[in-house]
């Protein structure tokens, strides 16, 4: 059926919270994130990587069917969804539910009051994910849920998130504040949090809950948009137009014009989540909506199976799916349609597949060779489609489809053909066959986004063999996809092979070689043995049980393969029915934290909502990029070295679309006179901001171009052609192996050089066993905070600049700035408030990015901002120093450890960075054990990369790994329990001093052993031991593991500056050197000013908390800011708050006194008001140096882990 065109209007109509826009001028490939945040107040919609996987940017669309007068609603990724998508639609962000003015949303309270928001820049994703999936909830016919509550499940709670990345918090608080609206939760199971006292009931602990109303939650759709729903859009922006054909016809004639016009640029768009894997550089003249063309919209049924509409979303297929089995009893054919819902649901995520369409997919597969599961899954079940290509119109099997060459952009794909009720081939009349069928898929995560390595679907009809007494095969369709081949295949030879036969292990196991010459993966195709493996498992597991499978259970099989029917009458039911029991549940399991709270230092220690968390929850947070951008604004992007070493011959912008928006392209030549080409600095050295002559490594930054928005400025940095030259030059040094042949090494300042210990040839010399020679290679690892690197630049008056920017070490950005642009540095403002995590990569990386801005804003007297795209900052990030590790270590019988010796070779890449201080790092860590004699050459090496930087424990994690991993090996040479090596290699406070040379305390203060030894009892570690035990024995292919380990960390604590400003009306401000990663700095700090003013004693002291805001890092106000890192700063900055706090207190006292002995009692509010009349410095400001002991010290710990338990004890 095709509908006749309601209207069509030149202009686009949609709500945002409510609130109306209409615009006619609308450049089509415009994202509804973009709209969001540059054009609205809107900001909570985060970009985090713009391809549909983090969820950050999470928004709820509604929709209207105005025939069936609902509104349909659900999430769906912003970053993703084009704007003119949009038309009629009403979108709600996190804004829209609620803020600080009005009242936060429950969900936002929540959020909040389970500690679920750190950093925040996930939250207002999460937020909007957990609305949806409660709105939706809302509408199902389920009974009533108690007050308070919702009818979402605890199981739909904790899928409501999946999808939505959170790099800092952990998922178990987010599912907490998930559940916590759950009709069916266990208030019980949930986590700590602040709505609760110790002791509550279950029910005082429901009703402390911010309540949920349900009824009077939020609008979704404003009536005013129900009566402008019916009209499709036509919008022309510059050469390019959006078109909304409502007909296959008006489709056709839309391709036959444009395709008549010389060059004219077509795209067929549904969801646009292709967008995500194959980016748009090409630049499109007509955009062409197919989601208005009811035939390619709906799906059909009829006598033979499902059809399926190309532009039909995946979410709404399954459903389609699903509503065809919904009957208590179901036919094979709909067994068979139910399983592939099933595997459909474990693609992308949900707000993905809300909007992705099947089509899409089925043409991303056949046309860009996309690791499609839906083609494989459908390619099973010979599946047909629909493609019309000009005015023919061809059905065709999926098969034959995606053989043919890419499709052109005047085909298009209108439907998909699942032919569910036809599938059984013997049809002869008292045939006893049935139809068995599965899918497979292996992916990097089970559920969420991750694309399979590979994926299968089997189908065969089978039947007890009257003869041999086993199972015949009739027919066999076999698919395999995504392994690395161009598209999904069936398995032709296999299916030929196995047709007929009965099957035996003899005949399974011929099938399996035959496979091994079918899958296999093109070359380059990464783990491609793992893939081929795979497809040899799936074949293995769906076909082993039959070879096994007896006549007489055949009658038995109601829907078709029914795997734990065949396994009661198989050998292998022992292992399966075990596997069955311990089965690890694909989602959250429960876990308890204790903690012991004290009110001595009310309200230090007391666990209250993160400062901010509120704000973070309903975007009001304000990050560098939500800062509005200043008049005149330019937008930069960082054209990088896509070579080791090579001289740059020039750079040239190679597009003629964006003359216009390019405003500049600054290379080092823009280094004012008396300035430097610096971007950034450490005690080790300085790296450049751009390449000099020659660029040393690809990722180097060689130019830095601005442009009118941020979006053209990438393109131009994609668009830019840079021209090299490598006569005469060296050849680059790529490995740590070549460092060494060319003695390139960054050197290590002898007071960071770790200390050997003990004589290593006696230790080897004790050893009745050794290792020799054993090497090992660890890789690097990229951050992955969700906000990128981010600055905005400001140019001030009389020479000077304010810098926004998003750094763990202000103080160094605003030096290299000064340095750069050739002013004192109080011409220099850096100023930092929030950023979306860090982990070490917005240190020292983080100041090249400033820099650029501030050098060009310098240069241009304009504003200039950059929001790095999350490529460019993969290429030059740098992220963990990849290693390789040389042992031999020695040791005794008994697993005690006598001599290791290492060589470790760093790669640090090209500059310095933090990079000296790795050796220190990795043996401090790696000394946790007495290794008897320990001896070690590391080498610093300097090698044509992007250098490496700190991240999350630079070279602590890999010291532990190091010494994790020689324990083991030196357990498995022993066949030794690796507890126990473990536990005869922990030190004793004797061998603990001789490796250590920080102060160790008193033999009492190494509390490791006993942690150790409580944990053991805590954990039940040696009951799980043996209960693995058994497991491990009595199980084939599945084994369980348990571990205890231990670690000493060196804890360094740094000089920090701190500044306690008390207001007249008694409201305190606080500035501290430290920045807020989200690692909750601010509120540490806030409760240490609370505490620590609250020692004048006067009324109403007890209760400061609320009255202290911590304000944004400005290098100016407060100096010598150093880094946030190491852990220690919050603590760092709060005892300069409590050393500020206690100045205070001490200028307060004597007034105190003299009120109190004249008024009997005096509050707070009244002594600084007097206080201000009688002119008492109420600021303080102090660096608090940390004095000799406390500078450095060891802390202990120790953890176990068995399967996903996590029990942990610290100390
Ligand atoms: C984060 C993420 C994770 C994903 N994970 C998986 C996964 O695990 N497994 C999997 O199989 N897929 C996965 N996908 C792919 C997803 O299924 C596809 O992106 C989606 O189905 C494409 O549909 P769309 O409507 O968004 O297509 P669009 O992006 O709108 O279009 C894709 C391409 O197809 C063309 N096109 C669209 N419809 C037609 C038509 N009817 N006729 C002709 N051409 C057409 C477009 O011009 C474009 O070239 C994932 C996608 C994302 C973003
Ligand atoms: S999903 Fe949109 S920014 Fe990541
Ligand atoms: S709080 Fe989730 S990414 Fe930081």
């Amino acid at each position: 059926m095709e509908v006749e065109r309601e209207t069509t209007r030149n202009s686009l109509v949609f709500a945002v919270n409510g609130q109306r826009f209409e615009l006619s001028t609308v450049d089509p490939s415009t994202t509804l994130l973009e709209f969001l945040r540059l054009h609205t107040r809107f900001k909570s919609v985060k970009l985090g990587c713009g391809e549909g996987g983090c969820g950050s940017c999470v928004v709820l669309l509604s929709k209207y069917d105005p025939m069936l007068d609902l509104v349909e609603d659900f999430a769906v990724s912003s970053c993703l969804t084009l704007l003119c998508s949009v038309n009629g639609c009403s979108i709600t962000t996190t804004e829209g539910l609620g803020n600080s003015k009005d009242g936060f949303h429950p969900i936002h309270q929540r959020f909040a009051g389970f500690h679920a928001s750190q950093c925040g820049f996930c939250t207002p994703g999460m937020c909007m994910s957990l609305f949806s999936a409660l709105v939706n909830a809302e509408k199902a016919s389920r009974p009533d849920p108690a007050p308070g509550l919702s009818k979402l499940t605890v199981s739909e709670a904790e899928k409501a998130t999946l999808g939505n990345l959170c790099r800092c918090t952990g998922y178990r608080p987010i599912a907490d504040a998930c559940k916590s609206f759950a009709c069916d939760v266990d208030v019980e199971d949930l986590g700590i949090n602040s709505f609760w006292r110790k002791g509550d009931t279950k029910e005082v602990k429901i009703s402390r809950l911010s309540l949920y109303g349900r009824n009077d939650d939020i609008c979704t759709f404003p009536k005013f948009l129900k009566k402008e729903f019916n009209s499709t859009v036509l919008l022309n922006y510059r050469s390019n137009s959006w078109h909304a054909p409502v007909s296959v016809k008006e489709l056709q004639k839309l391709l036959e014009i444009h395709d008549a016009k010389d060059g004219s640029r077509i795209k067929l768009v549904v969801g646009n989540t292709g967008t995500s894997y194959y980016k748009e550089l090409e630049h499109y003249d007509q955009y062409i909506d197919l989601r208005y063309i009811p035939h390619l919209s709906i799906t059909r049924r009829d006598q033979t199976g499902i059809e399926i509409g190309a532009a039909v979303t995946i979410s709404k297929a399954i459903e389609a799916l699903k509503d065809e089995c919904k009957g208590e009893f179901y036919s094979e054919g709909e067994m068979v349609i139910k399983k592939i819902a099933g595997h459909l649901e474990k693609l992308a995520s949900g707000f993905v597949r809300n909007t992705a369409s099947v089509g899409g997919n089925l043409v991303l597969a056949q046309k860009h060779s996309f690791p499609s599961d839906i083609s494989t899954v459908l390619l099973a079940v010979d599946s047909t489609v629909n493609v019309i290509t000009g005015s023919r119109n061809e059905m065709m099997s999926l098969e034959e489809f995606l053989e043919r060459p890419p499709l052109d952009c005047r085909s298009v794909l209108l439907s998909a053909k699942i032919p569910y009720k036809a599938l059984k081939k013997t049809l002869s009349s008292g045939s006893n066959t049935k139809l068995l069928f599965e899918t497979y898929r292996a992916a990097p995560r089970p559920l969420g986004n991750a694309l399979p390595y590979i994926n299968a679907a089997f189908l065969v009809e089978v039947s007890p063999c009257k003869t041999s007494g086993g199972i015949v095969l009739h027919t066999c369709q076999l698919a395999f996809g995504a392994y690395g081949t161009k598209h999904a295949i069936r398995a032709r030879k296999i299916e030929v092979f196995l047709t007929g036969k009965v099957l035996t292990i003899g005949v399974l196991y011929e099938a399996i070689k035959l496979l091994g010459t079918t899958v296999v993966p093109e070359d380059g195709t990464s783990r491609s043995a793992y893939r081929s493996s795979l497809a040899i498992g799936y074949l293995f597991e769906f076909f082993s049980p039959l070879t096994e499978a007896r006549p007489e259970m055949f009658s038995n099989w109601l829907y078709g393969f029914n795997s734990s029917l065949l396994f009661k009458y198989s050998t292998m039911k022992q292992n399966k029915d075990q596997l069955g029991r311990v089965k690890v549940p694909t989602l959250l399991l429960s876990a308890k934290q204790v903690m012991e709270l004290s009110n001595e230092y009310h309200p230090v220690g007391q666990p209250i909502i993160k400062s901010g968390a509120a704000i973070q929850a309903s975007g009001e947070a304000v990050y560098v990029d939500d800062i509005p951008s200043p008049t005149n604004c330019l937008h930069g992007a960082f054209i990088y070295s896509t070579k080791p070493l090579a001289r740059v011959i020039g750079i040239r912008i190679n597009s003629k679309s964006l003359r216009n928006e390019v405003a500049a392209v600054i290379s080092v030549k823009d280094i004012p006179e008396g300035g430097q080409n610096i971007g950034s600095k450490t005690i080790f050295g300085t790296e450049p901001l751009f390449a000099a002559e020659v660029t040393q490594c690809p990722g180097e930054r060689i130019a830095f171009v601005v442009a009118d928005t941020q979006k053209h400025a990438d393109m131009a940095a994609n668009f830019s052609v840079v021209d090299y030259d490598m006569e005469n030059l060296e050849s680059p040094i790529l490995s740590v192996e070549e460092a060494v042949e060319r003695s390139s090494f960054f050197e290590v300042p002898p007071f960071l050089f770790p200390k050997q210990v003990g004589d290593i040839s006696k230790g080897m010399a004790e050893a009745d066993q050794r290792i020799l020679s054993s090497e090992m290679n660890l890789g690097s690892q990229y951050y992955f905070y969700m906000e990128t690197q981010t600055a905005l630049a400001v140019p001030d008056e009389d020479n000077c600049m304010v810098v926004y920017s998003s750094i763990q070490c202000p103080e160094y950005g605003h030096a290299v700035i000064a340095r750069c642009l050739g002013v004192p540095e109080h011409n220099v403002r850096m100023i930092t408030r929030r950023v979306g995590g860090g982990f070490g990569g917005k240190a020292i990386k983080a100041m090249p990015v400033a820099t650029a801005c501030a050098l060009t804003a310098h240069k241009l007297r304009r504003p200039v901002r950059i929001y790095v795209n999350r490529k460019t900052d993969m290429v030059m990030a740098g992220g963990r120093h990849p290693m390789k590790i040389t042992y031999s270590v020695g040791f005794k019988s008994n697993g005690k450890i006598t001599a290791l010796e290492l060589k470790i070779l760093i790669n640090a890449g090209i500059f310095p960075d933090i990079s000296p201080i790795m050796p220190r790092n990795i043996l401090g860590v790696l000394k946790k054990y007495d290794w008897g004699a320990l001896s070690f050459d590391i080498k610093v090496c300097k090698t044509n990369q992007i250098s490496r930087s700190a991240m999350r424990g630079p070279g602590e994690v890999q010291g532990s790994f190091i010494a994790e991993a020689v324990i083991e090996q030196v357990a498995s040479t022993l066949s030794m329990e690796v507890d126990s090596v473990r536990k005869i290699n922990l030190h004793t406070y004797d061998s603990l001093s001789l490796f250590y040379e920080s102060d160790i305390g008193l033999p009492a203060d190494y509390t490791l052993p006993s942690i150790w030894d409580k944990l053991g009892t805590t954990s039940s570690y040696n009951l799980r031991i043996r209960m693995i035990g058994e497991f491990n024995k009595s199980n084939k292919w599945r084994k369980r593991g348990i571990s205890r380990v231990p670690i000493v960390h060196e804890v360094m604590v740094r000089p920090t500056p701190g500044k306690v400003s008390i207001l007249s009306d008694g409201s305190i401000v606080v500035e501290v050197g430290g920045i807020d990663l989200g690692q909750g700095l601010w509120t540490k700090v806030k409760q240490m000013a609370a505490f620590a003013l609250s020692l004048i004693q006067c009324d109403g002291a007890r209760d400061l908390l609320e009255k202290v805001r911590v304000v944004q890092s400005d290098s100016l106000s407060l100096v010598q800011g150093g880094f946030t890192a190491g852990s220690t700063t919050s603590e760092a900055s709060c005892e300069a708050v409590r050393l500020c706090c206690n100045i205070l207190v001490e200028r307060l006292t004597p007034l105190k006194d003299r009120l109190q002995e004249q008024m009997g009692s005096v509050e707070w509010k009244m002594l600084i008001s007097q206080a201000y009349v009688q002119a008492v410095n109420l600021q303080a400001s102090t660096l608090y140096v940390p004095n000799f002991t406390s500078m450095e010290y060891l802390n202990y710990g120790a953890a176990v882990s068995e399967d996903f338990h996590i029990y942990k004890q610290g100390g």
